[in-house]
């Protein structure tokens, strides 16, 4: 176990509720102003506007303001980070009413219904231990309608090893399917070289995946 690492719901929301207190959303290193891989994959993958998504660890994310853009009418953003929920529904100002906003922890959390398109991106590496990608996949198999897209995006195998001063687990697209084995299956996958706004490069691994029939 990694020294000072949170490992319950309140020392983790606290955890998060500091990061975005002290930096601005546009400041933090995972901050893109167009989440121009979740897009590409969405049009590759021919999601519409009719589908149900969520977006996982959302956070402060821009992704759900692009989505509400291209007309999608059914748009989750969980986080356990209040402070981040907050900011992202005075950046939309009146369209935050058209979006379904889950304050909750993913790792201790049931799903109430059903997504077409689970989308995380920054969040599936924090897990290093086992158990907590176990609860994590628990989750995602009570969220997913039948059909169901799951885009995950975590830092590549010669991605960072912290971030937030946290530990992270580091995937190619191969180790990240392999998470996700044997109930679901990759479906294609991409690596991504994000600029922070301090100009680092940070690259990234993103999978899409289904379950097996
Ligand atoms: C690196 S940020 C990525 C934010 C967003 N996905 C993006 O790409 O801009 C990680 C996010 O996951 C959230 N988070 C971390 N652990 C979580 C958990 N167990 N349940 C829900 N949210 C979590 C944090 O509050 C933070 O907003």
């Amino acid at each position: 176990m990694a020294a000072n690492r949170p490992t319950n719901q309140a020392e983790r929301a606290a955890h998060w509720n500091l990061v975005y207190d002290t930096k601005g959303e546009d400041a933090v290193s995972w901050y893109q102003s167009v989440p121009t891989k979740t897009l590409e994959l969405f049009d590759v993958l021919g999601v519409g506007p009719d589908a149900a998504v969520i977006d996982v660890g959302g956070g402060a994310s821009v992704v759900v303001d692009h989505l509400l853009a291209r007309g999608f009418g059914d748009v989750s953003v969980l986080d356990l980070s209040r402070v981040a929920i907050e900011r992202a529904r005075a950046r939309l100002g009146a369209d935050a009413e058209r979006v379904h906003w889950l304050h909750r922890d993913l790792l201790g959390w049931a799903p109430e219904r059903r997504y077409d398109v689970w989308h995380d991106r920054a969040v599936f590496h924090f897990l290093i231990e086992d158990e907590e990608r176990r609860a994590y996949l628990r989750t995602l198999r009570a969220g997913l309608a039948p059909g169901a897209r799951v885009i995950v995006a975590t830092f590549d195998a010669d991605g960072p090893t912290h971030c937030s001063r946290l530990p992270v687990a580091r995937y190619s697209a191969a180790d990240l399917a392999a998470q996700f084995a044997p109930d679901f299956e990759l479906v294609t996958s991409r690596r991504e070289e994000h600029v922070t706004p301090a100009g680092l490069i940070q690259p990234f691994t993103w999978v899409v995946l289904t379950a097996r029939a």
